[in-house]
């Protein structure tokens, strides 16, 4: 193993998913809402120039980075977009925005970058059409770019196949503007960020069964609100199983996002063996967040990640499959399909980068399996496929091999987390007081 470690107490940037949440879902209030706290990622900026288009003000507060107020004239003052809704690299910012405009009375025409052009989208817009919403593709059916003619929407019963937080959030948007109930049944948990801070706000909703929400029309604007937004997991992550492997580490992530379909993280590293503590556990804005702490516990155990629980890490995966490639043992991951819709194929890609390092690793259709070994070669070249979350990985790789390895490209890191490199940097500058 190599000599380095990582130590420090700070809070990463704020939550991408409920930062996306706060700027659309600012939309059903008439008024102005405060968030603090928001994401600098570029795909939150994505969402909130898609909400400008609409008819949103959103202004950033000079003198607090992430402290926003945006001015709404609620549902029925937004406007036709003049321009194309450009949602980046950003699923959730094309997904959850095609429920909200569903329901408008104009065409919106949707397009992303080359990664998004290729992720698959009629597991919404073929709902929102049953709803009543007109797609239609542009050039390759179920792919952005898109049109959405917005109408009178008809509420619908929906048993959603994938956990997927983004397809819920578009139906129940949608079903906030439809005539009659909406119920969206998820297959297991995932996140909740939607219901949480429908409840912070005052949306209307109720919970008929085990993962299954129910909304009605909305029949008036909602009043603006003030919203914090916690520090994000799942960039938090990529420090948390850096610390878990890298002997003599302390780090400590504040005021951190813990809602229950993102813990996967958590779980695992605690399954491993890890010293993981929550500290200091609260709610702000009606999610629950902590400090979460990490110390360097010895050589990590096996697990096995299973379909069900996944969902509550579908970004993890990657960084996670490290912690996995130095475990005593097995680690196994099964029934994360899901992985190959991501902003790249993350299954291969995961599996080709750790054979390239020297990590013992056997590609399945649904996971992968990994006999962990004590150290990881390096020295090879690691792909990104222009997908952030695995060019973070590969820089925490590069500081747990024993020879630096070659990432393709960086700049796809400020997709989600733009200050990355430099709180590593910290990181591993930091050195413990005894030292
Ligand atoms: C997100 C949900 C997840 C996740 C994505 C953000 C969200 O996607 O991968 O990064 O904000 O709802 P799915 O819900 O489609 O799995």
């Amino acid at each position: 193993m190599t000599e380095t470690s990582l130590h420090g107490s700070f809070a990463v940037p704020g939550d991408k998913s409920i930062s996306h949440r706060a700027l659309i879902f600012s939309a059903l209030c008439k008024g102005q809402v405060t968030i603090t706290g928001l994401s600098p990622a570029e795909d939150c900026q994505s969402t909130a120039q898609c909400m400008r288009e609409l008819g949103l003000t959103v202004t950033a507060d000079a003198n607090e980075p992430g402290r926003f107020t945006v001015d709404s004239p609620g549902l029925k003052g937004l406007r036709a977009p003049k321009k194309l809704l450009d949602a980046g690299n950003s699923g959730t910012t094309i997904r959850v925005m095609s429920g909200l405009v569903a329901g408008l009375p104009f065409t919106s025409h949707f397009d992303g970058d080359q990664s998004l052009r290729k992720r698959p989208m009629s597991r919404v817009l073929d709902l929102l059409a049953q709803m009543g919403a007109t797609v239609s593709f542009d050039a390759k059916p179920g792919c952005a770019p898109f049109s959405i003619n917005g109408t009178e929407l008809k509420g619908k019963e929906f048993k959603l196949p994938v956990a997927s937080a983004q397809v819920q959030t578009a139906l129940l948007l949608a079903g906030l503007q439809a005539e009659g109930p909406t119920v969206v049944t998820l297959p297991e948990i995932a996140r909740d960020h939607t219901l949480r801070m429908f409840k912070h706000m005052g949306v209307p909703f109720s919970e008929p069964g085990e993962n299954s929400v129910r909304v009605e029309k909305l029949e008036k604007p909602l009043a603006g609100f003030t919203i914090a937004v916690p520090a994000d997991i799942s960039s938090a992550a990529f420090f948390m199983v850096g610390a878990a492997c890298l002997k003599g580490s302390d780090v400590t992530l504040k005021n951190c996002g813990i809602n229950r379909g993102r813990t996967l993280v958590i779980d695992v590293l605690r399954r491993m063996g890890a010293n993981l503590e929550l500290l200091n556990e609260r709610e702000v804005s009606g999610e629950p967040i902590a400090d979460i702490r990490v110390r360097y516990n010895g050589r990590l155990q096996g697990t096995t990640v299973h379909g069900g629980e996944v969902a509550s890490g579908v970004d993890e995966i990657p960084i996670l499959s490290i912690a996995g490639a130095l475990c005593n043992g097995t680690f196994s991951v099964e029934g994360a399909e899901e992985l190959r819709h991501k902003e790249s194929d993350r299954l291969t890609a995961i599996t080709n980068n750790l054979s390239g390092i020297g990590a013992i690793v056997s590609p399945r259709e649904d996971g992968f399996v990994l006999t962990g070994q004590e150290s990881l070669a390096g020295g090879s070249a690691w792909a990104t496929h222009l997908d952030h979350r695995l060019a973070m990985t590969g820089l925490i790789v590069n500081i747990i091999c024993e020879k630096p390895i070659r990432i393709e490209e960086t700049e796809s890191i400020k997709i989600s987390y733009p200050t990355f490199a430099r709180d590593l940097e910290h990181l591993l500058r930091a050195k413990p007081a005894h030292t």
